[in-house]
């Protein structure tokens, strides 16, 4: 183990390294874009070696900071395996238009995949990124058996991309793992951000969903971390009961998000909660 002056030696301020020109490939519910501003300084304060994302949904944080070293996890395998492809260097080869025939007889495809245990492949990835972008409001949902059951998404007009090799190097150092959260290990010179599934929200992106168990489960988990935490979620009674008695420090400000109340649209309060920071 480091002695303690040795862990404050290494937390300076870093040098900032390139912004990243690439945005994240997919629509994802929650993306969290807009709280890299308020997390970068954290960021670059901790001297920290590496970016874990217990929960990376859409990349937006990650690809915000442009970490050189990153441990990206979420349990949606589909996600994460479409992130491996991009490591690779991925072209897509599939034919991509936006009509419904296409959309229904795409989504049966890569049900098919599922089934018989190809879900890994590329047409599976290649599948996963047309019916991302294709499907009703980017949603990632499946039903009790693990199939991908979102309607047609009736854009308008769609771009689709077929060429991701750009982001094979800035994935370099980029591992991405698919487990739940407990599984996963980070260490003392380790830089957590979470961003789990907000509390009230119903957010179904994975067969299994997130309850308010998971949100406790969770909470604990990120408490027992030795290096740096930031967490983020929608600040609801409860969640900042939580966070507050497992001895984090919270910041409530007022998100991007918009809720209605009484006819009234009123900005949703955010809390940001750090520890060992
Ligand atoms: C709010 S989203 C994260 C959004 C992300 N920060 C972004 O900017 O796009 C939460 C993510 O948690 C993942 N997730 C849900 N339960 C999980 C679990 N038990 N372990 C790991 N990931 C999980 C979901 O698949 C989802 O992608």
């Amino acid at each position: 183990m480091l002695p303690e002056n040795a862990t404050q030696a290494k937390r300076i301020n870093k040098p900032e390294p390139p912004k990243s020109h690439l945005r994240p490939p997919l629509k994802w519910a929650g993306g969290k874009r807009w709280i890299v501003r308020h997390l970068e300084p954290l960021w670059r304060k901790s001297g920290s070696n590496r970016l874990i994302e217990p929960l990376c949904g859409g990349l937006a944080v990650a690809l915000g900071l442009n970490p050189h070293s990153a441990l990206l996890n979420d349990i949606n395998c589909h996600l994460i395996n479409f992130y491996r492809w991009l490591k690779k260097g991925f072209v897509i080869q599939l034919e991509m238009e936006n009509n419904p025939d296409l959309y229904y007889a795409y989504r049966e495809r890569f049900n098919q995949l599922i089934t018989s245990g190809n879900s890994e492949s590329a047409e599976a990835a290649s599948l996963f990124y047309y019916l991302n972008r294709t499907g009703y409001n980017g949603l990632c949902r499946f039903n009790k058996k693990g199939f991908f059951n979102v309607p047609y998404g009736r854009y308008k007009k769609i771009n689709y991309r077929y060429d991701f090799a750009d982001y094979r190097d800035l994935f370099l150092n980029w591992e991405f793992r698919t487990l739940d959260f407990e599984k996963l290990t980070p260490t003392l010179n380790d830089f957590t951000y979470a961003d789990p599934p907000y509390d009230v929200q119903f957010t179904s992106y994975t067969a299994q969903g997130f309850s308010w168990e998971d949100q406790i489960r969770f909470a604990r988990w990120l408490a027992q971390l030795k290096g740096p935490v930031v967490v983020s979620n929608q600040a609801t009674a409860r969640i900042i009961e939580l966070y507050g008695e497992l001895g984090f420090n919270l910041r409530l400000f007022k998100g991007p998000r918009m809720i209605s109340r009484d006819g009234n649209r009123t900005p949703a309060l955010e809390m940001f909660a750090t520890l060992n920071i």
